[in-house]
Protein backbone atom coordinates (compact mmCIF):
# COMPACT_ATOMS: atom_id res chain seq x y z
CA UNK A 1 0.00 0.00 0.00
CA UNK A 2 1.46 3.37 -1.30
CA UNK A 3 0.19 6.01 1.09
CA UNK A 4 1.18 9.77 0.40
CA UNK A 5 2.03 12.28 3.30
CA UNK A 6 3.31 16.06 2.99
CA UNK A 7 6.63 16.95 4.50
CA UNK A 8 6.11 20.84 3.81
CA UNK A 9 6.45 22.89 6.61
CA UNK A 10 3.35 24.02 6.86
CA UNK A 11 1.87 20.30 7.49
CA UNK A 12 4.85 19.65 9.58
CA UNK A 13 3.83 22.21 11.66
CA UNK A 14 0.01 20.90 12.23
CA UNK A 15 1.53 17.40 12.88
CA UNK A 16 2.18 15.56 9.59
CA UNK A 17 5.34 13.92 10.94
CA UNK A 18 3.72 12.61 13.58
CA UNK A 19 0.68 10.93 12.29
CA UNK A 20 3.78 9.68 9.97
CA UNK A 21 5.44 8.19 12.63
CA UNK A 22 1.80 6.64 13.97
CA UNK A 23 1.24 5.49 10.56
CA UNK A 24 4.44 3.64 10.26
CA UNK A 25 3.56 1.89 13.98
CA UNK A 26 0.08 1.05 13.25
CA UNK A 27 0.67 -0.62 9.69
CA UNK A 28 4.17 -2.87 11.75
CA UNK A 29 2.00 -3.55 14.42
CA UNK A 30 -0.91 -4.98 11.98
CA UNK A 31 1.73 -6.63 10.10
CA UNK A 32 1.18 -4.85 6.64
CA UNK A 33 3.56 -3.97 4.03
CA UNK A 34 2.87 0.59 3.41
CA UNK A 35 5.31 2.72 1.51
CA UNK A 36 4.90 6.05 2.70
CA UNK A 37 6.06 8.83 0.39
CA UNK A 38 6.27 12.20 1.54
CA UNK A 39 5.63 15.24 -1.17
CA UNK A 40 5.16 18.25 -1.13
CA UNK A 41 1.54 19.93 0.24
CA UNK A 42 -1.34 20.16 -2.61
CA UNK A 43 -1.62 23.54 -0.73
CA UNK A 44 -5.17 23.11 0.67
CA UNK A 45 -3.95 24.14 4.41
CA UNK A 46 -7.17 24.06 6.46
CA UNK A 47 -7.04 19.86 5.31
CA UNK A 48 -3.23 19.74 6.65
CA UNK A 49 -2.41 16.99 7.32
CA UNK A 50 -3.36 15.85 4.22
CA UNK A 51 -2.71 12.14 4.37
CA UNK A 52 -3.59 9.80 0.17
CA UNK A 53 -3.97 6.44 -0.54
CA UNK A 54 -3.13 5.00 -3.58
CA UNK A 55 -6.31 2.83 -4.57
CA UNK A 56 -7.48 1.57 -8.27
CA UNK A 57 -9.21 4.04 -8.73
CA UNK A 58 -6.20 6.64 -8.04
CA UNK A 59 -5.46 8.47 -5.25
CA UNK A 60 -8.15 9.02 -2.34
CA UNK A 61 -7.62 11.70 0.38
CA UNK A 62 -7.99 11.77 3.93
CA UNK A 63 -8.05 15.24 6.04
CA UNK A 64 -7.39 16.51 8.30
CA UNK A 65 -5.48 13.71 10.16
CA UNK A 66 -4.29 13.55 13.52
CA UNK A 67 -2.09 10.76 14.99
CA UNK A 68 -4.79 10.32 16.69
CA UNK A 69 -7.26 8.90 13.43
CA UNK A 70 -4.52 7.48 12.39
CA UNK A 71 -5.79 3.65 12.73
CA UNK A 72 -9.39 4.41 11.28
CA UNK A 73 -7.86 6.01 8.50
CA UNK A 74 -5.51 3.21 7.78
CA UNK A 75 -8.44 0.57 7.80
CA UNK A 76 -10.20 3.08 5.48
CA UNK A 77 -7.17 3.28 3.56
CA UNK A 78 -6.42 -0.56 3.22
CA UNK A 79 -9.58 -1.16 1.87
CA UNK A 80 -9.30 0.48 -0.80
CA UNK A 81 -10.05 4.57 -0.12
CA UNK A 82 -13.38 3.35 1.78
CA UNK A 83 -15.66 5.47 3.96
CA UNK A 84 -14.44 8.29 6.80
CA UNK A 85 -15.21 11.01 8.38
CA UNK A 86 -12.34 12.88 7.12
CA UNK A 87 -13.05 11.37 3.27
CA UNK A 88 -12.36 14.07 0.71
CA UNK A 89 -12.02 11.38 -2.02
CA UNK A 90 -9.76 12.03 -5.08
CA UNK A 91 -7.68 15.37 -4.50
CA UNK A 92 -8.25 16.72 -7.66
CA UNK A 93 -11.92 16.75 -7.42
CA UNK A 94 -11.89 18.83 -3.97
CA UNK A 95 -13.49 22.58 -4.94
CA UNK A 96 -10.31 24.05 -4.26
CA UNK A 97 -8.38 22.54 -6.16
CA UNK A 98 -10.64 21.36 -9.23
CA UNK A 99 -10.80 25.40 -10.08
CA UNK A 100 -6.91 26.17 -10.33
CA UNK A 101 -4.78 25.64 -13.45
CA UNK A 102 -2.01 24.44 -12.00
CA UNK A 103 1.08 25.03 -14.75
CA UNK A 104 3.46 25.66 -12.24
CA UNK A 105 2.52 24.11 -9.50
CA UNK A 106 2.03 20.75 -11.27
CA UNK A 107 3.66 18.24 -9.45
CA UNK A 108 3.71 20.04 -6.51
CA UNK A 109 2.09 17.50 -3.88
CA UNK A 110 2.02 14.77 -6.30
CA UNK A 111 6.17 13.92 -6.33
CA UNK A 112 8.34 12.85 -3.40
CA UNK A 113 10.23 15.89 -3.76
CA UNK A 114 13.49 14.33 -3.37
CA UNK A 115 13.20 11.67 -6.48
CA UNK A 116 14.44 13.02 -9.87
CA UNK A 117 12.84 9.92 -11.12
CA UNK A 118 9.65 10.85 -10.01
CA UNK A 119 10.17 14.25 -11.05
CA UNK A 120 11.08 13.09 -14.99
CA UNK A 121 8.04 10.62 -14.99
CA UNK A 122 5.69 13.25 -14.06
CA UNK A 123 7.18 15.11 -17.35
CA UNK A 124 10.06 17.14 -15.57
CA UNK A 125 13.21 18.04 -17.48
CA UNK A 126 10.99 18.06 -21.24
CA UNK A 127 11.56 21.85 -21.00
CA UNK A 128 15.08 21.18 -20.63
CA UNK A 129 15.35 18.70 -23.55
CA UNK A 130 13.69 21.77 -25.56
CA UNK A 131 16.19 24.29 -24.97
CA UNK A 132 18.59 21.88 -25.31
CA UNK A 133 18.08 21.97 -29.35
CA UNK A 134 17.32 26.09 -29.79
CA UNK A 135 19.46 28.95 -29.64
CA UNK A 136 19.81 31.45 -26.70
CA UNK A 137 17.82 33.57 -28.58
CA UNK A 138 14.92 31.26 -29.43
CA UNK A 139 14.62 30.45 -25.70
CA UNK A 140 14.85 34.01 -25.08
CA UNK A 141 12.58 34.67 -27.43
CA UNK A 142 10.16 32.31 -26.64
CA UNK A 143 10.20 33.39 -23.10
CA UNK A 144 9.52 36.81 -23.56
CA UNK A 145 6.53 35.84 -26.16
CA UNK A 146 5.16 33.81 -23.35
CA UNK A 147 4.24 37.26 -21.67
CA UNK A 148 5.99 35.97 -18.32
CA UNK A 149 6.86 39.31 -16.09
CA UNK A 150 8.72 38.83 -12.49
CA UNK A 151 6.38 36.66 -10.11
CA UNK A 152 8.56 38.48 -6.91
CA UNK A 153 6.22 41.18 -7.41
CA UNK A 154 7.62 44.43 -9.82
CA UNK A 155 6.24 42.22 -13.02
CA UNK A 156 9.26 42.85 -15.44
CA UNK A 157 9.08 40.97 -18.69
CA UNK A 158 11.39 37.93 -17.65
CA UNK A 159 12.32 37.53 -21.30
CA UNK A 160 13.62 41.14 -21.69
CA UNK A 161 15.68 40.58 -18.37
CA UNK A 162 16.63 37.38 -20.23
CA UNK A 163 17.90 39.17 -22.79
CA UNK A 164 19.94 42.23 -21.47
CA UNK A 165 21.99 39.73 -19.79
CA UNK A 166 22.66 37.63 -23.33
CA UNK A 167 23.86 40.20 -24.81
CA UNK A 168 25.77 41.67 -21.78
CA UNK A 169 29.70 41.37 -22.48
CA UNK A 170 31.19 39.41 -19.31
CA UNK A 171 33.54 36.83 -18.90
CA UNK A 172 31.72 35.04 -16.72
CA UNK A 173 27.21 35.11 -16.06
CA UNK A 174 25.43 34.62 -13.42
CA UNK A 175 21.57 33.26 -12.57
CA UNK A 176 20.77 34.72 -9.22
CA UNK A 177 17.08 32.80 -8.11
CA UNK A 178 15.46 35.27 -5.06
CA UNK A 179 14.06 32.95 -2.44
CA UNK A 180 14.23 35.31 0.27
CA UNK A 181 10.52 35.54 0.80
CA UNK A 182 9.76 37.60 3.15
CA UNK A 183 6.13 39.05 2.27
CA UNK A 184 3.68 38.76 4.59
CA UNK A 185 1.23 35.71 3.79
CA UNK A 186 3.50 34.24 1.67
CA UNK A 187 5.07 30.89 0.62
CA UNK A 188 4.68 29.82 -2.82
CA UNK A 189 8.65 30.39 -3.56
CA UNK A 190 8.58 27.77 0.25
CA UNK A 191 5.86 25.25 -1.27
CA UNK A 192 7.95 25.00 -4.59
CA UNK A 193 11.50 24.38 -3.15
CA UNK A 194 9.92 21.67 -0.36
CA UNK A 195 7.44 20.09 -3.35
CA UNK A 196 9.31 20.51 -6.45
CA UNK A 197 12.68 21.73 -6.20
CA UNK A 198 13.64 19.97 -9.29
CA UNK A 199 11.37 22.49 -11.24
CA UNK A 200 13.78 25.27 -10.27
CA UNK A 201 16.98 23.59 -10.77
CA UNK A 202 15.71 23.00 -14.51
CA UNK A 203 14.26 26.44 -14.77
CA UNK A 204 17.72 28.12 -13.74
CA UNK A 205 19.67 25.72 -16.23
CA UNK A 206 17.08 26.92 -18.76
CA UNK A 207 18.05 30.52 -17.87
CA UNK A 208 21.97 29.95 -17.96
CA UNK A 209 21.52 28.51 -21.29
CA UNK A 210 19.63 31.23 -22.66
CA UNK A 211 22.20 33.59 -21.03
CA UNK A 212 25.20 32.11 -21.12
CA UNK A 213 25.70 31.85 -17.53
CA UNK A 214 27.49 29.17 -16.01
CA UNK A 215 26.63 29.18 -12.26
CA UNK A 216 23.90 29.81 -10.32
CA UNK A 217 23.14 31.23 -6.84
CA UNK A 218 19.88 30.15 -4.65
CA UNK A 219 19.18 32.53 -1.67
CA UNK A 220 17.12 31.11 0.59
CA UNK A 221 16.05 33.39 4.11
CA UNK A 222 17.28 31.49 6.77
CA UNK A 223 13.45 30.85 8.57
CA UNK A 224 12.68 28.13 5.96
CA UNK A 225 15.18 25.30 6.90
CA UNK A 226 12.75 22.67 5.42
CA UNK A 227 13.29 24.29 1.73
CA UNK A 228 17.51 24.62 2.35
CA UNK A 229 17.49 21.16 3.04
CA UNK A 230 15.32 19.39 0.05
CA UNK A 231 16.85 21.89 -2.41
CA UNK A 232 20.80 21.04 -0.67
CA UNK A 233 19.08 17.15 -1.68
CA UNK A 234 17.76 18.28 -5.25
CA UNK A 235 21.10 19.72 -6.37
CA UNK A 236 23.15 17.13 -5.26
CA UNK A 237 20.91 14.69 -7.05
CA UNK A 238 20.85 16.65 -10.09
CA UNK A 239 24.78 16.76 -9.94
CA UNK A 240 25.12 12.91 -9.41
CA UNK A 241 22.78 12.42 -12.72
CA UNK A 242 24.78 15.09 -14.75
CA UNK A 243 21.97 17.94 -14.71
CA UNK A 244 24.65 20.30 -12.99
CA UNK A 245 28.12 20.33 -13.48
CA UNK A 246 30.67 20.44 -16.05
CA UNK A 247 28.30 19.22 -19.23
CA UNK A 248 24.75 19.10 -18.31
CA UNK A 249 22.80 16.24 -19.63
CA UNK A 250 21.80 16.50 -23.25
CA UNK A 251 23.73 20.06 -23.58
CA UNK A 252 26.72 21.05 -24.29
CA UNK A 253 26.33 24.08 -21.60
CA UNK A 254 28.19 23.88 -18.22
CA UNK A 255 26.01 24.86 -15.32
CA UNK A 256 25.74 24.60 -11.43
CA UNK A 257 24.13 25.78 -8.85
CA UNK A 258 24.95 26.69 -5.09
CA UNK A 259 22.21 27.03 -2.28
CA UNK A 260 23.30 30.35 0.15
CA UNK A 261 21.00 30.73 2.83
CA UNK A 262 20.20 34.83 4.27
CA UNK A 263 20.25 36.00 7.72
CA UNK A 264 17.27 37.64 8.41
CA UNK A 265 16.62 40.93 6.52
CA UNK A 266 14.01 41.76 4.64
CA UNK A 267 15.77 44.39 2.19
CA UNK A 268 18.04 41.69 1.36
CA UNK A 269 15.19 40.84 -1.16
CA UNK A 270 15.46 43.44 -2.31
CA UNK A 271 17.64 42.51 -5.56
CA UNK A 272 20.88 45.02 -5.29
CA UNK A 273 20.58 43.92 -0.96
CA UNK A 274 20.82 40.55 -2.16
CA UNK A 275 23.74 40.68 -4.58
CA UNK A 276 25.75 42.33 -1.97
CA UNK A 277 24.62 39.70 0.86
CA UNK A 278 25.93 36.95 -1.81
CA UNK A 279 29.25 39.04 -2.05
CA UNK A 280 29.80 38.15 1.36
CA UNK A 281 28.78 42.38 2.41
CA UNK A 282 26.00 43.68 4.75
CA UNK A 283 22.83 43.32 2.78
CA UNK A 284 22.51 47.15 2.07
CA UNK A 285 20.57 48.38 -1.29
CA UNK A 286 22.87 49.67 -4.82
CA UNK A 287 21.92 52.49 -6.43
CA UNK A 288 20.39 51.61 -10.28
CA UNK A 289 21.83 51.72 -12.43
CA UNK A 290 24.12 49.89 -13.18
CA UNK A 291 21.40 47.26 -13.32
CA UNK A 292 22.08 43.97 -12.28
CA UNK A 293 21.34 42.52 -15.74
CA UNK A 294 24.85 44.59 -16.79
CA UNK A 295 26.44 44.84 -13.08
CA UNK A 296 25.14 42.16 -11.12
CA UNK A 297 26.93 40.08 -8.91
CA UNK A 298 30.81 40.26 -8.32
CA UNK A 299 30.08 42.96 -10.95
CA UNK A 300 29.32 40.42 -13.90
CA UNK A 301 26.20 40.48 -15.76
CA UNK A 302 23.12 38.80 -13.68
CA UNK A 303 19.87 37.37 -13.95
CA UNK A 304 18.12 37.51 -10.67
CA UNK A 305 14.64 36.20 -11.26
CA UNK A 306 12.23 34.78 -8.06
CA UNK A 307 11.92 30.95 -7.76
CA UNK A 308 8.05 31.51 -9.17
CA UNK A 309 9.49 32.98 -12.29
CA UNK A 310 12.29 30.75 -12.80
CA UNK A 311 9.89 27.74 -11.73
CA UNK A 312 7.60 29.12 -14.37
CA UNK A 313 10.35 28.30 -17.39
CA UNK A 314 10.12 24.80 -17.78
CA UNK A 315 6.12 24.41 -18.51
CA UNK A 316 6.66 27.28 -21.07
CA UNK A 317 9.58 25.74 -22.91
CA UNK A 318 7.75 22.27 -22.73
CA UNK A 319 4.53 23.34 -23.75
CA UNK A 320 5.38 26.77 -26.06
CA UNK A 321 4.85 30.42 -25.21
CA UNK A 322 1.42 30.25 -26.06
CA UNK A 323 -0.14 28.03 -24.34
CA UNK A 324 1.01 29.84 -21.77
CA UNK A 325 0.15 32.89 -22.77
CA UNK A 326 -3.47 31.91 -23.45
CA UNK A 327 -4.36 32.16 -19.97
CA UNK A 328 -4.58 35.75 -18.62
CA UNK A 329 -6.01 39.52 -19.57
CA UNK A 330 -4.12 42.09 -20.72
CA UNK A 331 -0.42 42.21 -19.79
CA UNK A 332 -0.77 39.94 -17.27
CA UNK A 333 -0.16 36.61 -18.88
CA UNK A 334 -0.37 32.85 -17.31
CA UNK A 335 -0.74 32.01 -14.24
CA UNK A 336 -0.29 33.19 -10.87
CA UNK A 337 0.31 31.48 -7.57
CA UNK A 338 -1.93 32.92 -5.27
CA UNK A 339 -1.42 32.82 -1.48
CA UNK A 340 -4.40 33.42 0.87
CA UNK A 341 -3.41 34.21 4.63
CA UNK A 342 -4.58 35.67 7.54
CA UNK A 343 -8.33 35.26 9.04
CA UNK A 344 -9.75 33.47 6.15
CA UNK A 345 -11.39 29.93 6.19
CA UNK A 346 -9.84 28.26 3.44
CA UNK A 347 -5.78 29.37 3.58
CA UNK A 348 -3.46 27.67 1.08
CA UNK A 349 -2.31 28.32 -2.33
CA UNK A 350 -3.92 28.78 -5.20
CA UNK A 351 -3.02 29.00 -8.91
CA UNK A 352 -4.77 31.00 -11.11
CA UNK A 353 -5.00 32.96 -15.10
CA UNK A 354 -4.76 36.60 -14.55
CA UNK A 355 -8.10 38.02 -14.31
CA UNK A 356 -9.67 36.39 -11.29
CA UNK A 357 -11.52 39.17 -9.11
CA UNK A 358 -10.19 39.21 -5.62
CA UNK A 359 -14.46 38.95 -4.20
CA UNK A 360 -13.98 35.24 -5.96
CA UNK A 361 -10.44 34.53 -4.40
CA UNK A 362 -11.81 35.96 -0.58
CA UNK A 363 -15.59 34.90 -0.45
CA UNK A 364 -15.96 31.85 -2.64
CA UNK A 365 -12.41 30.29 -2.99
CA UNK A 366 -11.15 31.62 0.47
CA UNK A 367 -14.76 30.87 2.09
CA UNK A 368 -14.50 34.24 4.20
CA UNK A 369 -13.51 34.52 7.29
CA UNK A 370 -12.07 31.69 9.75
CA UNK A 371 -13.64 33.70 12.62
CA UNK A 372 -17.21 33.82 10.50
CA UNK A 373 -17.20 37.71 11.10
CA UNK A 374 -17.43 39.94 7.99
CA UNK A 375 -14.36 40.41 5.94
CA UNK A 376 -13.44 44.34 6.75
CA UNK A 377 -10.54 44.40 4.55
CA UNK A 378 -7.07 42.46 2.98
CA UNK A 379 -4.09 43.24 1.92
CA UNK A 380 -2.53 42.16 -1.23
CA UNK A 381 1.02 42.11 -1.74
CA UNK A 382 2.73 41.65 1.45
CA UNK A 383 3.44 44.04 4.09
CA UNK A 384 4.11 47.17 1.56
CA UNK A 385 0.81 46.51 -0.47
CA UNK A 386 -2.46 48.70 -0.25
CA UNK A 387 -6.03 47.89 2.15
CA UNK A 388 -8.65 47.18 0.00
CA UNK A 389 -11.85 47.25 1.39
CA UNK A 390 -14.87 45.19 0.25
CA UNK A 391 -15.83 48.41 -2.06
CA UNK A 392 -12.89 47.40 -4.65
CA UNK A 393 -13.52 43.49 -4.54
CA UNK A 394 -14.10 43.31 -8.42
CA UNK A 395 -10.68 44.27 -8.82
CA UNK A 396 -9.30 41.66 -11.36
CA UNK A 397 -6.29 39.61 -10.33
CA UNK A 398 -3.69 42.18 -12.78
CA UNK A 399 -0.94 43.75 -12.48
CA UNK A 400 -2.32 46.82 -14.02
CA UNK A 401 -6.08 46.63 -12.53
CA UNK A 402 -4.23 46.51 -9.03
CA UNK A 403 -2.00 49.31 -10.07
CA UNK A 404 -4.47 52.03 -11.39
CA UNK A 405 -6.11 51.37 -7.37
CA UNK A 406 -3.12 52.12 -5.92
CA UNK A 407 -2.21 48.71 -5.00
CA UNK A 408 0.20 45.94 -6.19
CA UNK A 409 -0.71 42.13 -6.73
CA UNK A 410 3.36 41.88 -5.54
CA UNK A 411 4.38 38.00 -4.98
CA UNK A 412 0.11 37.12 -4.90
CA UNK A 413 -0.49 37.47 -0.83
CA UNK A 414 -3.89 38.19 0.27
CA UNK A 415 -4.14 38.43 3.73
CA UNK A 416 -7.79 38.78 5.21
CA UNK A 417 -9.03 40.86 8.52
CA UNK A 418 -12.55 40.95 9.58
CA UNK A 419 -14.36 43.64 10.85
CA UNK A 420 -12.69 43.76 14.09
CA UNK A 421 -9.27 44.90 12.63
CA UNK A 422 -8.02 48.01 14.02
CA UNK A 423 -6.98 49.78 10.70
CA UNK A 424 -5.34 52.70 12.73
CA UNK A 425 -3.18 49.69 13.85
CA UNK A 426 -2.61 48.80 10.57
CA UNK A 427 -1.39 51.86 8.96
CA UNK A 428 1.39 52.29 12.01
CA UNK A 429 2.19 48.68 11.83
CA UNK A 430 3.33 49.57 8.20
CA UNK A 431 5.70 52.96 9.44
CA UNK A 432 6.79 50.52 12.33
CA UNK A 433 8.10 47.83 9.86
CA UNK A 434 9.40 49.74 7.64
CA UNK A 435 11.79 51.79 10.65
CA UNK A 436 12.34 47.98 12.02
CA UNK A 437 13.99 46.61 8.50
CA UNK A 438 15.02 50.19 6.87
CA UNK A 439 18.70 49.61 5.87
CA UNK A 440 18.88 52.18 6.71
CA UNK A 441 20.64 54.43 3.73
CA UNK A 442 18.13 56.82 2.63
CA UNK A 443 16.40 60.00 4.99
CA UNK A 444 13.17 59.35 4.19
CA UNK A 445 13.03 55.42 4.85
CA UNK A 446 14.86 55.66 7.88
CA UNK A 447 13.77 58.74 9.35
CA UNK A 448 10.38 59.12 7.72
CA UNK A 449 9.27 55.84 8.60
CA UNK A 450 10.32 56.82 12.13
CA UNK A 451 8.45 60.14 12.45
CA UNK A 452 5.35 58.09 10.57
CA UNK A 453 4.81 55.77 13.48
CA UNK A 454 5.29 59.01 15.96
CA UNK A 455 2.78 60.78 13.87
CA UNK A 456 0.03 57.86 13.43
CA UNK A 457 0.54 57.44 17.08
CA UNK A 458 -0.80 61.13 17.62
CA UNK A 459 -3.89 61.12 15.36
CA UNK A 460 -4.78 57.34 17.31
CA UNK A 461 -4.59 59.83 20.52
CA UNK A 462 -6.62 62.18 18.75
CA UNK A 463 -4.08 65.01 18.82
CA UNK A 464 -4.42 67.64 16.01
CA UNK A 465 -6.45 64.78 13.46
CA UNK A 466 -6.78 66.95 11.14
CA UNK A 467 -3.18 68.58 10.63
CA UNK A 468 -1.13 65.23 11.79
CA UNK A 469 -3.28 64.19 8.72
CA UNK A 470 -1.62 66.32 6.56
CA UNK A 471 1.73 65.55 8.08
CA UNK A 472 1.77 61.85 7.67
CA UNK A 473 0.32 62.54 4.00
CA UNK A 474 3.32 64.59 3.31
CA UNK A 475 5.54 62.17 4.87
CA UNK A 476 4.29 59.54 2.31
CA UNK A 477 4.85 61.42 -0.79
CA UNK A 478 8.56 62.18 0.26
CA UNK A 479 8.75 59.09 1.21
CA UNK A 480 7.18 57.38 -2.40
CA UNK A 481 9.68 59.50 -4.35
CA UNK A 482 12.68 60.18 -2.12
CA UNK A 483 13.53 56.51 -1.24
CA UNK A 484 16.10 54.74 -2.96
CA UNK A 485 14.21 51.05 -2.75
CA UNK A 486 10.61 49.73 -2.62
CA UNK A 487 10.68 49.25 1.72
CA UNK A 488 11.24 53.28 1.76
CA UNK A 489 9.01 53.80 -1.61
CA UNK A 490 6.32 51.51 -1.02
CA UNK A 491 5.70 51.63 2.69
CA UNK A 492 2.96 54.83 1.82
CA UNK A 493 0.57 51.95 0.16
CA UNK A 494 -0.36 50.38 3.57
CA UNK A 495 -0.56 53.56 5.39
CA UNK A 496 -2.40 55.76 2.47
CA UNK A 497 -4.99 53.03 1.68
CA UNK A 498 -5.92 52.71 5.15
CA UNK A 499 -6.52 56.24 5.52
CA UNK A 500 -8.43 56.51 2.97
CA UNK A 501 -10.61 53.50 2.55
CA UNK A 502 -11.40 53.36 6.70
CA UNK A 503 -11.15 56.92 7.61
CA UNK A 504 -13.22 56.24 10.68
CA UNK A 505 -10.57 54.36 12.25
CA UNK A 506 -8.27 57.64 12.14
CA UNK A 507 -10.22 59.46 14.07
CA UNK A 508 -12.40 61.17 10.95
CA UNK A 509 -14.43 60.44 8.12
CA UNK A 510 -14.49 61.03 5.09
CA UNK A 511 -16.41 58.78 2.07
CA UNK A 512 -13.70 56.43 0.63
CA UNK A 513 -13.05 57.13 -3.32
CA UNK A 514 -11.45 54.65 -5.37
P1 LIG B 1 12.16 47.52 -10.56
O1 LIG B 1 10.92 47.92 -11.21
O2 LIG B 1 13.24 48.50 -10.32
O3 LIG B 1 12.85 46.35 -11.38
C1 LIG B 1 12.22 45.19 -11.71
C2 LIG B 1 13.23 44.24 -12.24
O4 LIG B 1 13.54 44.50 -13.59
C3 LIG B 1 14.58 44.29 -11.54
O5 LIG B 1 15.10 42.98 -11.50
C4 LIG B 1 15.42 45.16 -12.43
O6 LIG B 1 16.79 44.92 -12.29
C5 LIG B 1 14.92 44.71 -13.76
N1 LIG B 1 15.06 45.65 -14.87
C6 LIG B 1 14.54 46.89 -14.98
N2 LIG B 1 14.83 47.42 -16.18
C7 LIG B 1 15.55 46.50 -16.86
C8 LIG B 1 16.12 46.43 -18.16
N3 LIG B 1 16.02 47.44 -19.02
N4 LIG B 1 16.78 45.32 -18.50
C9 LIG B 1 16.88 44.29 -17.65
N5 LIG B 1 16.36 44.28 -16.42
C10 LIG B 1 15.69 45.37 -16.02
O7 LIG B 1 11.70 46.84 -9.19
P2 LIG B 1 12.50 46.44 -7.87
O8 LIG B 1 12.98 47.67 -7.17
O9 LIG B 1 13.49 45.37 -8.15
O10 LIG B 1 11.35 45.79 -7.04
C11 LIG B 1 10.24 46.52 -6.67
C12 LIG B 1 9.07 45.58 -6.61
O11 LIG B 1 9.35 44.53 -5.73
C13 LIG B 1 7.81 46.21 -6.14
O12 LIG B 1 6.94 46.30 -7.23
C14 LIG B 1 7.24 45.27 -5.11
O13 LIG B 1 5.99 44.79 -5.55
C15 LIG B 1 8.17 44.13 -5.09
N6 LIG B 1 8.51 43.70 -3.76
C16 LIG B 1 8.51 42.36 -3.52
C17 LIG B 1 8.82 41.88 -2.29
C18 LIG B 1 8.83 40.41 -2.01
O14 LIG B 1 9.11 39.99 -0.89
N7 LIG B 1 8.54 39.55 -2.94
C19 LIG B 1 9.17 42.79 -1.19
C20 LIG B 1 9.19 44.16 -1.56
C21 LIG B 1 8.86 44.58 -2.81
FE1 LIG C 1 17.52 51.28 2.52
FE2 LIG C 1 15.04 52.14 3.00
FE3 LIG C 1 16.57 53.47 1.33
FE4 LIG C 1 15.61 51.04 0.67
S1 LIG C 1 14.41 52.88 0.96
S2 LIG C 1 17.69 51.83 0.35
S3 LIG C 1 15.64 50.04 2.69
S4 LIG C 1 16.94 53.19 3.54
Amino acid sequence: LRVFIPCDAAAIAVGADEVTASLRRAAAARNVDVEIVRTGSRGLFWLEPMVEFQTIHGRIAYGPVTADDVETVLDAGLAGGGEHALRLGAPEAIPFLARQTRLTFARCGVVDPRSLVDYQTHGGYRGLERAASMTPDAIVEMVTGSGLRGRGGAGFPTGIKWKTVLQAAGARKYIVCNADEGDSGTFADRMIMEGDPFVLIEGMTIAGIATGATKGYIYIRSEYPHAVATMQEAVEAARRAGYLGARVHGTEHAFDIEIRVGAGAYVCGEETALLDSLEGKRGQVRAKPPLPAHKGLFGCPTVINNVISLASVPVILAEGAEAYRDFGMGRSRGTMPIQLAGNVKHGGLFEAAFGITLGELVDEIGGGTLSGRPVRAVQVGGPLGAYFPRSLFDTPFDYEAFAARDGLIGHGGIVVFDDTVDMGAQARFAMEFCAIESCGKCTPCRIGSTRGAETIDKIRRGENVGANLAIVEDLCNTMKFGSLCALGGFTPYPVMSAIRHFPEDFGYEQRSGQ
